[in-house]
């Protein structure tokens, strides 16, 4: 432990020896165990069911002592820092921000904080992230890849650290992972389009090498052949998840000589350079275009043309990895290849017109 080595040994025993006799202080005064101080000192008074009394008072009996645990000291005891490591590719990104949210809101509620890194959509740097993150020794890693490839998620997890993978999860790997449902949920949006007698529909994709992209592309494919309807590869185009390629692939689609009747568009950030893609051009939603966007975001309901969208239930996917990595960190249930998949909600709106 890196920490350690900026404390002697004696140092580290004299910390932790002060750190013990105020806890038994304020147990004494108050007459309660010195677990019980610990806990509401930890941040834990909720989790172990401890009364807002017993909290109120522990907590203005150390202040006023003016005593604030000491994390270290407490971290070397434990053998716990009682933080969580979030590794997310874009926290711009108003899908990955609702998702830390509640992985934050539902951490603290266990006395846990969060150390977030943000990977700019880059391997390298989740690599570099990860190994910060081992350095400051969380207890366990939520971790939402970039989605390209795995292999050092999986020597991790085989040196003994929890990580739960959310959203881009790795088909195959033994790791506990959760996600949605996007092959149906693309289905239904796709579908849908061709309800409204859509055929030349094309699919604007995100990273192909991403699980959720792949589970997208197919469900837009699957969609197509149920009814009859045969895939055109040249009708799929795209490479990441960001506005920039969503504008440029909406311009070149736009400048078809057979133009597509509709859009799938496989994220919501792709699908603002879409929308400003399909402005740019001149052309109208859905008069001279239909669209149909996976990701529902706090805007999709207040455009000029309110957007027919498929959601996530992202914070319920933040809630349920925090969920999957404490029962990692706490042993309970053998989690190795556990993965849930949540169902999509299609939200129509007035960004599809029948044709
Ligand atoms: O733009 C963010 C997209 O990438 C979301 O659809 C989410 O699923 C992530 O994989």
């Amino acid at each position: 432990m890196y920490l350690l080595a900026i404390f002697d040994k004696h140092e580290t025993q004299i910390m932790v020896k002060k750190q013990q006799t105020t806890l038994k202080c304020i147990a004494d005064t108050l007459g309660i165990s010195v677990s019980t101080v610990s806990r509401v000192l930890s941040g834990q008074a909720k989790r172990y069911r401890i009364g807002k009394k017993t909290e109120g008072a522990v907590l203005s009996e150390a202040n006023r002592l003016d005593f604030s645990p000491n994390q270290l000291a407490r971290s070397l005891r434990l053998k716990k820092t009682h933080t969580l490591g979030l590794v997310i590719p874009d926290i711009s990104n108003p899908f990955f921000a609702s998702m830390a949210r509640s992985v934050e809101m539902d951490a603290r509620k266990s006395g846990y904080a969060v150390f977030l890194c943000d990977t700019e959509e880059r391997t390298d740097i989740e690599i570099e992230s990860l190994r910060l993150m081992q350095g400051r020794k969380v207890d366990g890693i939520i971790i939402s890849p970039v989605g390209q490839f795995g292999d050092h998620l999986t020597k991790l997890h085989k040196a003994g650290l929890p990580v739960v993978i959310v959203d881009r999860y790795f088909p195959g790997m033994s790791l506990p992972f959760v996600t949605s449902d996007n092959f149906n949920g693309a289905l239904d949006g796709v579908t849908h389009l061709i309800e409204n007698g859509h055929q030349h529909i094309a699919c604007i994709q995100g990273l192909p090498e991403s699980a959720p992209n792949i589970d997208r592309v197919n469900g837009y494919k699957a969609a197509l052949s149920e009814h009859g309807i045969k895939p055109e590869e040249s009708l799929i185009i795209g490479d990441s998840f960001s506005e920039q390629n969503g504008y440029v692939s909406a311009k070149r689609l736009l400048k078809r000589t057979k133009r597509p009747t509709a859009i799938f568009s496989v994220g919501n950030v792709l699908t603002l350079g879409v929308l400003r893609a399909i402005a740019e051009q001149g052309f109208k939603i859905p008069d001279d275009i239909s669209l149909v966007s996976f990701d529902e975001q706090p805007y999709s309901a207040i455009l000029s043309t309110p957007m027919t969208t498929i959601a996530q239930q992202n914070e319920k996917m933040g809630q349920i990895a925090v969920s999957l990595l404490f029962r990692q960190i706490e042993n309970t249930g053998n989690l190795d290849c556990e993965g849930i998949k949540l169902p999509t909600q299609l939200i129509k709106r007035k960004s599809v017109k029948g044709i």
